[in-house]
């Protein structure tokens, strides 16, 4: 045992993640039933769903210490049991420092004891304290970190404006938002609220959310006059998950905001466009409908193909349990990189028509053979995206139906 003072007052469980074995709280003991896991029922979190998320970290971490060639320090103020820095710790090479804390009494004991378990007591420091405190307790040139994780229960803009000021210059910043529901507008308020855009609830709304946690990020960063490049995202499960890299400078924060727009839908013909300006006329320029909007958002790149490039070489030289699973969301990824914003939902459009669904291969291979960019889309198995208008894509829906 790595420290025998120490006994969870609770059910708990050793399991092995990655290359580290932690201590966790035994879920099945907080089900209603099995299928029914809640994890936040514990007194510590622990979600077994996110070790995808957190293999995917810890790749996305190595490219970047691969790209930047040098030690690296990261923070995860929010850690829970502590998996998540124990395996940046224990998997990244190139990391001198990791800085760990969470407000949680039991928390802190678990992480505490996961650390010392994984003999890992020279690497990484615990504290038991507020997130923000520990960011803005670093915020000083010297202290500051490579690499901040900022992954909450919810929303992480509360941790935004002071995880900005605690990285260094081309430091990376990782966020998970699990507060979808705002997101993909079910309350809109509440994303106007914290994310400054309004959210839209069309079949892309799951895109729309990375938009809008984006749109927000280039925001705060630009109040500290410090621009933001998106070099990875990506929507899984119940969250999303972006990765940017900053670059101080009131220019580049400048030009970061000149790509916050908005994207306006029709939803009587599924015309959408994406526009930089506030807009003075939301008729539909195809049907002459009215138009709902979402944003202020991010309407620039969500991904770099050299990061992902580098993220899927990463993977090819590491074996997880989800492998195979992250080699089909990276090479999705690249893939869309340069599509443009927005997905059709394939069943949304024949729905609309009436006609059969065909299978998403065949739709991609007419759109390619009449001359247009199609690709398949991480966001939504049933997805589409394609340079050509919802007129085109429909058109060529009803013609498949009408050879049929
Ligand atoms: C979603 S869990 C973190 C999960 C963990 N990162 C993982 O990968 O398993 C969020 C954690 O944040 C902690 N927390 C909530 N508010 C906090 C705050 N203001 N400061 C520090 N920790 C906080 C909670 O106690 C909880 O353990
Ligand atoms: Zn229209």
């Amino acid at each position: 045992m790595a420290n025998k003072g120490y006994t969870p007052s609770f059910p708990s469980e050793i399991i092995s993640e990655g290359k580290v074995k932690v201590l966790v709280p035994k879920l099945e003991s907080y089900g209603v039933v099995p299928s029914d896991y809640a994890p936040s029922k514990a007194p510590v979190f622990y979600n077994p769903v996110m070790e995808f998320n957190r293999d995917i970290t810890v790749l996305a971490f190595k490219a970047y210490q691969h790209i930047i060639k040098q030690e690296i320090s990261i923070c995860e103020p929010l850690t829970s049991q502590g998996v998540r820095g124990i395996r940046f710790a224990a998997e990244i090479e190139g990391v001198k420092r990791v800085l760990l804390s969470d407000i949680n009494d039991h928390a802190y004991e678990l992480a505490n004891y996961n650390i010392k378990l994984n003999h890992l007591e020279d690497k990484i420091t615990l504290k038991h304290k507020d997130a923000n405190c520990i960011l803005a307790c670093n915020a000083a040139p010297k202290n500051r970190f490579d690499i901040i994780d900022i992954d909450p229960f919810g929303t992480p803009v509360p941790y935004l404006d002071s995880a900005f000021r605690a990285l260094k210059n081309k430091g990376l910043l990782a966020v998970t938002a699990t507060d979808l529901a705002p997101l993909c507008g079910v309350h809109s308020k509440a994303c106007v609220r914290k994310y400054g855009g309004k959210p839209l609830r069309t079949e892309y709304c799951h895109e729309l959310a990375v938009r809008l946690l984006a749109g927000c990020m280039v925001a705060v960063a630009a109040q500290h006059g410090i621009g933001v490049r998106f070099l990875f995202s990506h929507s899984s499960d119940h969250y999303i998950r972006v990765y940017a890299q900053i670059d101080y400078g009131c220019k580049r924060a400048d030009e970061s905001l000149k790509n916050r727009g908005y994207i306006l839908h029709c939803f009587d013909c599924l015309h959408r466009e994406t526009v930089r300006q506030p807009f003075s006329s939301l008729k539909c320029p195809e049907c002459g409908a009215k138009m709902d909007y979402a944003g202020p958002l991010w309407i620039g790149a969500i991904a770099d193909p050299a990061f992902i490039g580098q993220v899927i070489v990463e993977n090819q030289s590491t074996a997880f349990k989800n492998t195979a699973k992250i080699t089909k969301l990276l090479t999705q990824i690249k893939a869309e990189v340069t599509a443009p914003a927005t997905y059709f939902v394939l069943d949304r459009l024949s729905g609309k028509l009436n006609v059969p669904t065909p299978s998403i291969q065949t739709i991609l291979t007419a759109l390619c053979n009449a001359g247009y960019q199609a690709v398949p889309t991480h966001f939504n198995t049933r997805g589409i995206k394609v340079n050509a208008s919802a007129q085109t894509v429909q058109s060529l829906l009803k013609g498949m139906d009408a050879s049929n």
